[in-house]
This record gives structure tokens, C-alpha cells and sequence, in this order.
């Protein structure tokens, strides 16, 4: 039986995000396949308000793409702080707009205690890393105390459902696997979320993302799905890519997953 790991494992954490290749497996997954033309950090920055001269800190802010991908558009007269819990990640975002924003600055920070002084920021951004999160009490009422009154959360994050048949079909794999992929009924999802938000903040509005993927390419689906919790080596991982393209044939070529993201909007009282 193959060890069972949650996503909120620290050494799971630690290693999975030393730096971006297990992300931009699955990054790439979503550029290639999904059905929504408007790409999803575009899609997700529409979202934000930015008063002038605000004050920005992202949580587990991993290689930066959101700001790398809406690079013309970031305002200049506001400040940003770009964080994540793997210095390696800081890195990387540093690396990639550092020479491009001077308002931009970069520091590790775990979200379950943010080393800032209380009300420092109108607004905090933590987009698909919630989920990670031990103890979201902690990081929940951490963001609420570095908000300044009338301040802002987006909080991103994935359905209940989404991925589904990703979920299918290694379990049909190995049925062991079944819980090393996808999120778990008490993570924070678009389904339990406004709840979760409901108790730190004053008003929790969520809008979703329209969005599937129609998966052409065996190996760039093989790579995602072992960009995770799921660990093969030798003879499995030649057998489980042959089972992944067995599948892709069985249905004429496209793979279709469903994909559930959102992102909730909470204003602090
Ligand atoms: C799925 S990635 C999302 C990266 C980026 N926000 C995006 O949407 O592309 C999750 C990120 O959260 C970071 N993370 C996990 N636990 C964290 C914590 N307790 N505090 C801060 N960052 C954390 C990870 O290191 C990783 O970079």
C-alpha cells in the first residue's frame, strides 16, 4: 500500500513546492486543453479592486505568474508584497519581476503567521493555497488582523468536483491511489468556502470561473497527474502512461475533465 499524504502536509509541502516544475506540469495542462479562451490569472485579476495607492500582500504567491501573466496592467502607484511559504518559490517570483516593478517586494511567509503589523494592507490575495493550510483559523484570522478595515480577501480555490474524471481514472488505475488526488471533502473549496469566510469576514461574494479541458496529449496528461501526491518509478510509470493513452484512445482521442474554479471576494467589518 502505497503512504497516504494530505495536502497540508509540511514535508510533502516542502517538496513538492522547492520550486515551480511540479506547478507548470500542471500549468501546462490548463494552457493547452482548457476550453476558455480568456486565461484564468487574466480572468481572476478582473476581479480585484485596486484603490490608488493600495496596499497589496499575496499568500503563496508560487513563481508569480499571476503578475507575470497581467504584467500590463499592475498599477504603478500601488505596492506590492509577493509571499509564499517556500523560499524557493520567492525566488523564482522575484526573479521573473523584480527588474520589471520597482513597487514590488518579496518575503517566505507562512499564512499562519504573517510577521507584519496589524492593518498594513487594503488588500490580500491568496489564490489556490488556502487548501495547503493546517490550520485555517490561524491564517484566516492572521489576514483578518493585516487588513485594514474595509479591507479585502480574494481567496481562490477549486470545486469539490473538479478534476473528476482525473480522480476516475487512477483510481481505476490503482483504487489505493484514490485519496492522493484531487482535494479532500474538508479542504477549502468554492463549496465550503463561504462558510469558512463567513466567520472573519463581513460580506463573502464568489464568482466562478466557466472553464473545462478537452486533453489531447497523453504525456502532458501523465506528467500532470504525477505532478502531485502520486509517485511512480520504472515499470508502473511505463504502465500507468501506457493506461492514461489506453484511455485517451478509448475516448477518440479527447479526455474531458471537469474543472471547478472561483474565487470568493471577503470584505473585513
Ligand atoms: C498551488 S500553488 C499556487 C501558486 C500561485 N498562487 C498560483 O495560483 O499560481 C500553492 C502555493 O502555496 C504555497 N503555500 C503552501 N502552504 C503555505 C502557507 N502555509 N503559507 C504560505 N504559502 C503556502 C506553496 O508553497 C505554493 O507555492
Amino acid at each position: 500500500m502505497p503512504p497516504t499524504q494530505s495536502l497540508t502536509d509540511p514535508q510533502y509541502l516542502r517538496k513538492q513546492y522547492q520550486d515551480a516544475s511540479n506547478l507548470n506540469a500542471r500549468i501546462r495542462l490548463h494552457r493547452e486543453f482548457s476550453t476558455n479562451p480568456y486565461s484564468w490569472q487574466r480572468w481572476l485579476f478582473d476581479h480585484f479592486t485596486f484603490s490608488p495607492g493600495c496596499r497589496v500582500l499575496e499568500l503563496g504567491c508560487g513563481p508569480g505568474t499571476l503578475w507575470v501573466e497581467n504584467a500590463d496592467r499592475i498599477p504603478p502607484d500601488a505596492t506590492f508584497l509577493l509571499s509564499d511559504l517556500s523560499e524557493g518559490m520567492v525566488a523564482q517570483a522575484q526573479g521573473a519581476l523584480e527588474s520589471l516593478f520597482p513597487n514590488f517586494e518579496f518575503q517566505a511567509i507562512d499564512a499562519q503567521e504573517i510577521p507584519i503589523s496589524d492593518e498594513r494592507f487594503d488588500v490580500v490575495i491568496a489564490s489556490h493555497m488556502l487548501y495547503h493550510v493546517p490550520n485555517m483559523e490561524k491564517a484566516l484570522s492572521e489576514i483578518r488582523r493585516v487588513l485594514k478595515p474595509g479591507g479585502r480577501l480574494y481567496a481562490s480555490t477549486a470545486g469539490r468536483n473538479n478534476l473528476k474524471e482525473n480522480r476516475e481514472l487512477v483510481t481505476r488505475f490503482d483504487p489505493q491511489l484514490a485519496s492522493q488526488i484531487g482535494l479532500s471533502p474538508d479542504s477549502f473549496t468554492l463549496d465550503n468556502g463561504a462558510a469558512q469566510l463567513g466567520t472573519f469576514f463581513a460580506t463573502v461574494t464568489q464568482h466562478n470561473y466557466p472553464n473545462a479541458l478537452e486533453v489531447t496529449d497523453a504525456q502532458v496528461l501523465t506528467a500532470y497527474l504525477l505532478s502531485g501526491r502520486i509517485h511512480m518509478e520504472g515499470k508502473k510509470k511505463a504502465e500507468f502512461a501506457r493506461f492514461v493513452q489506453q484511455a485517451l484512445a478509448d475516448h477518440c482521442g479527447t479526455f474531458h475533465v471537469t474543472i471547478e474554479g472561483g474565487v470568493f471576494e471577503a470584505v473585513k467589518f
